[in-house]
């Protein structure tokens, strides 16, 4: 058989995803694989922000489903989180993470985190539940680090 490893067109990712996901996560039915290729549904983004009294933003959280623990339950990722700098190490950000995680927890069944940071190692390692665990890198001017955190 001659083979060749050529750019996916567009019009064949969605295939290759069917196929991808079917295997990769078995229970998922082909209508949830749909959801995960459109970012819809548990599958969207969520946005939350932090707003003062006066309709102020303050800051603001985003997070994603990454992936699935084998009981089913979801793997969170939070894809960003930011606090505005003049309010800052003032607990706004625990305040935040806390709060974001229990609404998107209200939606999804989540049994784990994770997250990606080269600004955050150390707000992470406080507010995140004792049992993280924690891998860095060190790129070219930065550590980035990953943290894995059972819930
Ligand atoms: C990371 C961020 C969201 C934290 O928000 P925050 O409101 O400052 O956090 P908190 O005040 O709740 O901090 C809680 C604890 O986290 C730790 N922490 C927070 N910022 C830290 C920093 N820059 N360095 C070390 N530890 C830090 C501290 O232990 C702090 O407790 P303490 O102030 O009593 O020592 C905020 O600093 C931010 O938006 N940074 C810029 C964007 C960013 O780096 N986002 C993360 C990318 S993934």
């Amino acid at each position: 058989m001659k083979t060749k490893v050529r750019r996916m067109r567009e019009s064949e990712k969605m295939t290759f995803y069917r196929y991808e996901r079917a295997e990769m996560y078995p229970s998922l039915t082909a209508a949830d694989i749909g959801r995960w290729y459109d970012g819809i549904g548990k599958f969207a983004y969520r946005y939350y922000v932090l707003m003062d009294d006066r309709g102020e933003m303050l800051g603001g959280a985003i997070l994603e489903l990454y992936d699935f623990l084998k009981d089913g339950r979801a793997i969170l990722d939070f894809v960003a989180m930011w606090i505005r700098q003049e309010y800052q190490r003032q607990g706004l950000g625990t305040f935040l993470f806390k709060e974001a995680l229990r609404r998107a927890m209200k939606e999804i069944p989540t049994g784990a985190l994770h997250i990606e940071t080269n600004t955050a190692q150390g707000f992470y390692r406080k507010v995140l539940p004792a049992g993280f665990k924690e891998m860095s890198i060190e790129a070219s001017d930065e550590t980035i680090t990953f943290f894995a955190c059972p819930l």
